[in-house]
This record gives C-alpha cells, sequence and structure tokens, in this order.
C-alpha cells in the first residue's frame, strides 16, 4: 500500500484539484537505500567526535593525475570552454578512449560511430537501459550486484530476472543460460560486469566467447560495465568484451576514468561498442544534457594520452591495500576470505559465529564497536546477505588500524 504526502493545497488561482498527490510511480519500486543505515551510523560517531575508518563507501580516495588537474584548470579560463559543449562529447575526447581501447586491449573502434561521452558509468548505464527496454521486457541481470545494474532496468519499467552470482558459483555462464530459458518476458538485454562488484568475480575471455555466441544465438544485446578494467592483480589481465571479433554486432561496454584513473569525481564515462545502440543513446542524451563541461573533457582527454601508465599507479596502490588488509583478515582469524584478483573490493563472508546476525546488524555492530565501517552485503541484493563488502579506499596504516579495531570486536564477542 502507498503511503505518501498529500500536500493541501490553501489556495490557487487556476481552476484545479484542492489536493495534490505525491505519488512517485517511477521510484516507488525502489527499496529504501540498505546503506543509509551505515552511514547514518557514520556521520553520529563522526559528530560525536570518533575517528571511524570508512572501508563502506567505494568513493577512491587516490588524487587524480595532476597533468589532468593542470589542465583542466588552465581550460576553465578560456572563455569558449564555458558555453554549452557536445552532449556526445567532443571528438578528440572519443578518439582519446578508441586510441585507449586500440592500445590496451587491441581493440579498433571507429571514434565517430562506435563511441559515447556519457557523465560517468552509472549515468550512462541507466540511460542506456531507457534506450534498451521499456515495459514488457525482460533484462538478465546478476544478483549481487552494483546497486544500478538491477534498478537501471527498474526505473526504465522493464522486468528483471536475478542470476546468482558469487564465490560459490562454479559457472556463472551455466547459471546465466538457466535463468534465460527459466525468464519471462523473454530478456532482450542481459548486464554483466567483471570484475565484479561487489563479488569480485572475474571472467577470462572463453567466458565472452561463449556469451557473445549466446547473444548473436539467442538475440540478446550485451551491456558490459567494465568499471575495474584497469584494477586487476596477479598476472591476471580482465578481457574487454570487444575482445571477441565481431562482439560489436551484440555488445557495447562502459569504460570509465573514476576507478582506472581515480577521477571519480569529474563523471567522465564511455559507451563503446554497437554504432546502433550507440546512436540510440546520442539521441536520448541530446534531449538529456548539454555534455560535460568542456575543460572536463579535455583535461580527460590529457589523462588519457599522457597519464596512460597512471592506471598502474593507481592499481599498484590497491594491490598494496589488499594485501595489508586480508593478510591483516587471516592474521586475526577471519579466514575463508578470498583474495580478489580485481577490482578495488574484498568481499568476505560474515565470521563463524556471527551468521545469524545477517550482514547489516554486523555491519552495525562493527561499526558501533570497532569504528570500521563496511558495506552490508545485503544492500547489493539476493545472495549478498552473509557476506560484507570492505572498499580499499583507506591508506595501509588506516586499514592496519582498521584490523585491530576489528581483533578487539572479534575477541570481545568470542
Ligand atoms: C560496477 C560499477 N559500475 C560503475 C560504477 C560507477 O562508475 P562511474 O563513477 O563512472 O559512474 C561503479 C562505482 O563504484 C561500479 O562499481
Amino acid at each position: 500500500m502507498y503511503h505518501g504526502i498529500y500536500v493541501r493545497r490553501p489556495f490557487t488561482l487556476v481552476p484545479g484539484p484542492d489536493e495534490v498527490s505525491m505519488e512517485f510511480r517511477r521510484i516507488e519500486n525502489l527499496p529504501p537505500y540498505v546503506f543509509a543505515t551505515v552511514d547514518a551510523l557514520k556521520m553520529r560517531l563522526r559528530r560525536a567526535g570518533e575517528d571511524v575508518i570508512d572501508l563502506g563507501f567505494g568513493n577512491p580516495d587516490i588524487p587524480s593525475p595532476e597533468i589532468a588537474v593542470e589542465k583542466l584548470c588552465e581550460s576553465a579560463r578560456i572563455p569558449r570552454n564555458h558555453r554549452y559543449s557536445a552532449s556526445r562529447g567532443i571528438p578528440k575526447l572519443r578518439k582519446a578512449v578508441t586510441d585507449l581501447y586500440l592500445r590496451r586491449f587491441g581493440v579498433e573502434l571507429d571514434p565517430d560511430r562506435e563511441a559515447i561521452v556519457t557523465i560517468g558509468a552509472k549515468e550512462g548505464l541507466a540511460h542506456l537501459l531507457w534506450v534498451l527496454a521499456q515495459p514488457g521486457d525482460g533484462v538478465l541481470v546478476p544478483t549481487p550486484s552494483y546497486p544500478i545494474h538491477q534498478f537501471a532496468p527498474v526505473l526504465a519499467g522493464a522486468s528483471v530476472t536475478q542470476v546468482p552470482l558469487g564465490p560459490h558459483v562454479r559457472d556463472f555462464f551455466e547459471n546465466l543460460e538457466e535463468a534465460f530459458r527459466r525468464a519471462w518476458p523473454r530478456p532482450r538485454v542481459i548486464v554483466t560486469s567483471f570484475p565484479h562488484n561487489p563479488t569480485t568475480y572475474c571472467v577470462d575471455l572463453v567466458f565472452w566467447e561463449r556469451l557473445v555466441d549466446f547473444a548473436r544465438e539467442n538475440e540478446v544485446v550485451l551491456v558490459h560495465d567494465f568499471a575495474y578494467a584497469d584494477v586487476y592483480f596477479d598476472g591476471y589481465k580482465p578481457p574487454s568484451i570487444l575482445e571477441v571479433p565481431g562482439a560489436t554486432d551484440v555488445a557495447v561496454e562502459l569504460y570509465t576514468l573514476t576507478k582506472s584513473f581515480s577521477m571519480a569525481g569529474w563523471r567522465v564515462g564511455f559507451l563503446v561498442g554497437n554504432a546502433e545502440i550507440i546512436a540510440a543513446l546520442q539521441k536520448l542524451k541530446s534531449y538529456l544534457d548539454y555534455g560535460t563541461f568542456q575543460p572536463i573533457q579535455v583535461a580527460s582527454i590529457v589523462a588519457m594520452n599522457e597519464a596512460s601508465d597512471y592506471p598502474k599507479v593507481v592499481r599498484d596502490i590497491y594491490r598494496a591495500r589488499r594485501d595489508a588488509l586480508c593478510d591483516g583478515l587471516e592474521r586475526i582469524g577471519w579466514t575463508d576470505v578470498e583474495r580478489p584478483q580485481g577490482t578495488m573490493f574484498v568481499w568476505a563472508p560474515v565470521p563463524d559465529g556471527f551468521d545469524k546476525l545477517g550482514s547489516l546488524e554486523f555491519a552495525v555492530e562493527l561499526i558501533e564497536d570497532a569504528k570500521v565501517a563496511v558495506s552490508p552485503g545485503v544492500g547489493f541484493g539476493p545472495g549478498g546477505d552473509g557476506y560484507v563488502r570492505f572498499a580499499l579506499v583507506e591508506n595501509e596504516q588506516r586499514i592496519k588500524q582498521a584490523l585491530r579495531g576489528i581483533r578487539g570486536f572479534l575477541e570481545s564477542r568470542a
């Protein structure tokens, strides 16, 4: 039942109903934001003077490349850069990302037809799903997942079928095939993202080859969010779906500067791949926005072209933090935590003895007692409860401090 707010208008010049229904049907199906509980606690504790170590929100703390910051300042002083820009992104920026794809993945793309700039991967994905799906359409999405993967199709009015994913899953492709057969309405779109947030699940090129074949046979569109393209470790290197020959017939991929270049606040991402889908998103975006502030676009070109070694700098920092956290968790007896091969997260099962609490209650007790914020797995959808996600967004010293707090908490409850 809807419990909305009703505003009584005391006076109006225009004849009409004297009660306006504040009913927001499009967002009605969005559940309350689970992470808000831990966030609110964090704020309360900090206001009370506590030093909370925040490993919850995946908000990168590593500075953006200096050369990009300098270019941003310089371009911001040029008045012609203050005007509306191009909603699909300026040509040199689209060329910079297609050059990056050629260098990094050996994938050749046409910057005019096969690349468009988005306001980060998140906006790109949300509006892409408006273009690809509508009420009556089905979309397959892994669960648990980054929330917008589930809710972009919901906002488009489509029906979501969830596909189980996680450390316990032996062959995710089999799960996908089975979910596809079961799903009604028949899915038109499959959303994936590997290395995966939050589970850190990774795939190889063979997986993409199977999926591209499957998409061709079953006439589905593949959307791959490649947010962690450059955050990988231990000899593993995540392939782009577009490395599969002919993948652009059925697939599009989101690439973003957020994690690779630690440029989260700049809001620069791209959709690359199938030209018809790019054109469709371009049409929608031409109604919605005038493009990112041009100095940001100019500085992003410099980041990709002149700071191409920066993703390695970022990766090395995350690897050291991952090792500090995983080694530490093992030492204090929080076992069964997989060392991720990709992403900036550690996906840890709620420790033995606490499993009955569920991930939200565990996260609440952890922040209250150990002063360490983590994301409860339940917030990422079915299959997530039973886990918490650590984001590697504090330095090694702070991670070690967090581990001391966690050890104290675990020992006090033993
Ligand atoms: C899987 C995934 N996609 C997209 C994003 C957001 O990317 P952007 O900042 O480019 O919108 C994140 C951020 O955490 C993410 O984990």
